[in-house]
C-alpha cells in the first residue's frame, strides 16, 4: 500500500527563508556587529565574502557580507521543500515568461544550485535553492546539544526569522498576491492604504506556523526594491532587552525598540549595520498559527497603529533600510 505522499504531488514548496545576501562597505564593522555582537558564527571566508550562521542553524549560513561599493540587498533566498522543487519553480517561472538565472551549486558557498529572479511587482532579488551544507563547528565552537550547531554566545541570535521588504504602492498588490499564488505563501495579517482601500499597505505572510516569514509594505516613496530589515530571532523577550542594553553602549546606530508589535505579537528591537547601515531586526516570542483555515486579520486605519506598535517606540514603516532613499535591488545579475 502506498503512502499518500506517493498519490498526491503538492508542486513546488517553498520551506523557510534562507538567507539574505547583504552588500556591505566595511565588512570588519559588519563582522564587529553579527559575529562578535550578536553572536553568529563565521562559518567560511572567500575573499571579500563572509558567510554566517547562527547558533541554532545547522545550515551553512543564513547571512551572507559581501563587500562592495555599495551596501545593497544582493539577494534575498528561500529553501524550496524538495530538491525537484528548484527546477519546478524554474518551469513554473519561465511558463509566466519571468527572466530566470541559473546559478551553479557553490555560487554562495555550501549551498547547491540556485535560481535566481526578480519578484514580480517588487525587483527584489530573490533565490531558491535546496542543497545546502551541514558543516559542523570547529571543535571549540561546537555545542553539546546536537540540536545547536554552536555554543550560545553574544546576544544569542539563534536563527534567521524574516524578511521586510518595500515595494511601490502601484505595484504592491502584484508583488503581494504573486508571492502567495506562485510562491504558495499564506496571508496572515494586513493592511489597506487609508487613501487607497483597495491598495495593500502592508501584508504579513509566512509559509511556516510563524505570522510572516516575509511581509510586504508600501514604500511612500514610490521605490520597488527598497529593504526595510532583515529579522534574527532570540529566544525571549528578557534576551531583547539584554541587546538593547548592551548596544546603547557599543557604537551601533540605534533605531527603536525595545517595543512589541500587535501584529504577530513579538518583541522587536531596530539596531543598524554599522558596516552598511541596513535596518537589522532583532526579534523574540510571536504567536504562532496551526490553523489550516486561518482567515487572513485586516488591520483598519485607526487601529494599525497598535498593528505596528502595541507598546514602545513608534516605527516608521514606509521608508528603506538606511532610512533614506537606498537602492535596494543589484538587479538580476550580479
Ligand atoms: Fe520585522
Amino acid at each position: 500500500m502506498s503512502r499518500n505522499s506517493d498519490r498526491y504531488d503538492p508542486g513546488p514548496q517553498i520551506a523557510q527563508c534562507g538567507a539574505v545576501n547583504l552588500g556591505v562597505t566595511d565588512i570588519e564593522k559588519s563582522l564587529f556587529f553579527f559575529r562578535d555582537t550578536l553572536g553568529m558564527e563565521e562559518v567560511e571566508r572567500r575573499g571579500n565574502v563572509s558567510y554566517l550562521r547562527c547558533y541554532q542553524e545547522l545550515g551553512h549560513h543564513s547571512l551572507v557580507l559581501t563587500e562592495q561599493a555599495e551596501a545593497v540587498v544582493n539577494a534575498y533566498s528561500f529553501r524550496v521543500k524538495r530538491p525537484q522543487d528548484v527546477e519546478l519553480f524554474y518551469e513554473e517561472l519561465k511558463r509566466q515568461e519571468i527572466e530566470v538565472l541559473e546559478l551553479p551549486a557553490g555560487a554562495e558557498a555550501g549551498r547547491g544550485a540556485a535560481i535566481r529572479f526578480l519578484l514580480p511587482g517588487g525587483d527584489h532579488p530573490f533565490e531558491l535553492y535546496y542543497d545546502i551544507d551541514k558543516p559542523r563547528a570547529p571543535q571549540h565552537m561546537r555545542s553539546r546539544l546536537p540540536s545547536n550547531s554552536s555554543k550560545r554566545r553574544g546576544l544569542g541570535v539563534r536563527r534567521i526569522d524574516h524578511f521586510n521588504i518595500q515595494t511601490s504602492p502601484s505595484t504592491i498588490n502584484q508583488a503581494e498576491r504573486w508571492v502567495r499564488e506562485t510562491l504558495g505563501f499564506k496571508r496572515r495579517e494586513f493592511a489597506y492604504l487609508p487613501d487607497h482601500p483597495e491598495t495593500i499597505m502592508a501584508s504579513w505572510m509566512s509559509v511556516t506556523p510563524q505570522v510572516h516569514d516575509l511581509a510586504i509594505v508600501a514604500n511612500r516613496l514610490e521605490k520597488t526594491a527598497q529593504m526595510h530589515h532583515v529579522a534574527f530571532n532570540l529566544q525571549d523577550f528578557s534576551d531583547a532587552l539584554t541587546a538593547a542594553d548592551v548596544l546603547r553602549d557599543l557604537d551601533v546606530s540605534y533605531g527603536v525598540g525595545p517595543g512589541k508589535h500587535g501584529v504577530g505579537q513579538a518583541m522587536y528591537l531596530y539596531i543598524h549595520d554599522p558596516g552598511s547601515d541596513h535596518r537589522v531586526e532583532i526579534y523574540a516570542g510571536g504567536y504562532l498559527i496551526f490553523d489550516p483555515d486561518w482567515e487572513a486579520i485586516e488591520w483598519k486605519p485607526a487601529d494599525f497603529p497598535e498593528g505596528l506598535t502595541w507598546y514602545g517606540d513608534p516605527i516608521d514603516t514606509t521608508t528603506g533600510s538606511r532610512g533614506r532613499d537606498t537602492t535596494g535591488s543589484a538587479g538580476l545579475r550580479r
